[in-house]
């Protein structure tokens, strides 16, 4: 199984094409849905100029969000680097809840905006910053490795954030050989798995991946001979002890576009699937379908109200926020790896 390490130049996150709003969803959504999705879109557009707004989208959003609307498109790591550069005012979020809250720690200038507030995420919810004090305690002097998936307060008792992409990288950055490593259990194994160093764990997982299994995937080897099997690193072991390649969002899709596979499955959230199949139609996909309730959440006509009502605004504490910031900081002065 390969983890495919790249260069980050080689990880560059997919902006959209300008195309007519008319032709964004050319046989990517059925007419029937065009036919209401296009002036919301026109409408999008419209006030994302009025208000020098960008759409930050994550590779999990429905197609039509995805290619009708993102200005910016990528995994958790390359959003986080795009936030921290954009010239916008405003961001909309088009992602769940800790992604804006990024997005804010490192531009706390700038407005940004998640279109429904309820849009979380169970790893987010698994560990709280007083969880992280009491780990403290229990081993000091051990450094604390964060996944981006947690809340602003978590970020601030960590040493350094990092992603899925580059959670090795970063393990591997610090000199010490014990890291603890939190709140995903299955991220933080396939961490210990490659690396030398000693990986104390938290018990978070993500309710979408942990859901896999690799009874399941042995299945589809059976039913598809030659597929390849694809899996994010949130799944638990046994579904990576059967993928042929494990790696970020991004990395999945990069993978498809580099090895251009005649059967593939994906084993993620599956709106990446109907995302990448548009500009890979040399591949078949073969589509388990776990749906996260939480990207879900945001809609065409949610991006819409956000920009026309300038709601809902993300704050964080501009205390919490530095202390996040340095955290992630830390994480971005990191090469981005799959
Ligand atoms: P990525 O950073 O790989 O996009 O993952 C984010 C996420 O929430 C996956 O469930
Ligand atoms: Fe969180 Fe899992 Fe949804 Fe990603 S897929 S946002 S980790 S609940």
């Amino acid at each position: 199984m390969s983890n495919g390490t790249q260069d980050e130049d080689l990880m560059t996150p997919t902006t959209l094409t300008i195309l007519p709003v008319e032709e964004r969803l050319d046989g990517i959504v059925p007419d029937v849905e065009r036919i209401v999705l296009e002036p919301l879109i026109a409408e999008v557009e419209q006030l994302k100029a009025e208000r020098n707004a960008v759409v930050l989208a994550h590779n999990y959003m429905t197609p039509d969000i995805f290619h009708g609307v993102a200005d910016l498109r990528g995994d958790s790591l390359q959003l986080a680097r795009l936030a921290a550069t954009t010239d916008a005012d405003v961001i909309v979020m088009a992602g769940v809840h800790f992604m804006a809250e990024t997005a804010k720690i490192v531009n706390p200038d700038k407005t940004v905006l998640i279109p429904d507030l309820r849009a979380g995420c169970s790893l987010a919810d698994s560990i709280t910053a007083a969880d992280i004090r009491l780990l403290r305690q229990r081993y000091p002097d051990v450094p604390v490795v964060t996944y981006v998936n947690t809340s602003a307060e978590v970020k601030a008792e960590s040493d350094v954030t990092c992603t899925s992409s580059n959670a090795v990288a970063v393990v591997e950055s610090l000199d010490s050989d014990r890291v603890i490593f939190l709140p995903d259990q299955y991220l933080g194994r396939w961490v210990a798995s490659q690396t030398d160093k000693e990986i104390i764990l938290w018990h978070g997982s993500c309710e979408v991946h942990e859901r896999f299994t690799g009874a399941e995937l042995r299945e589809y080897r059976t039913a598809y001979p030659g597929i390849q099997i694809i899996a994010h690193p949130e799944c638990p072991p046994d579904v990576l002890d059967e993928a042929d390649f494990v790696g970020s969002t991004s990395g999945m899709i990069d993978w498809v576009k580099d090895e251009l596979p005649r059967q593939v499955v994906m084993v993620t959230e599956c709106s990446m699937s109907d995302n990448v199949a548009v500009e890979s139609p040399q591949t078949e996909f073969i589509r388990p379908c776990n749906l996260c309730p939480h990207m879900k959440r945001i809609t065409m006509e949610g991006i819409r109200d956000a920009l026309l009502h300038m709601r809902h605004e993300v704050h964080v504490d501009p205390a919490i926020a530095e202390r996040a910031r340095s955290a992630v900081d830390r994480m971005l002065a990191v090469g981005a790896r799959r």
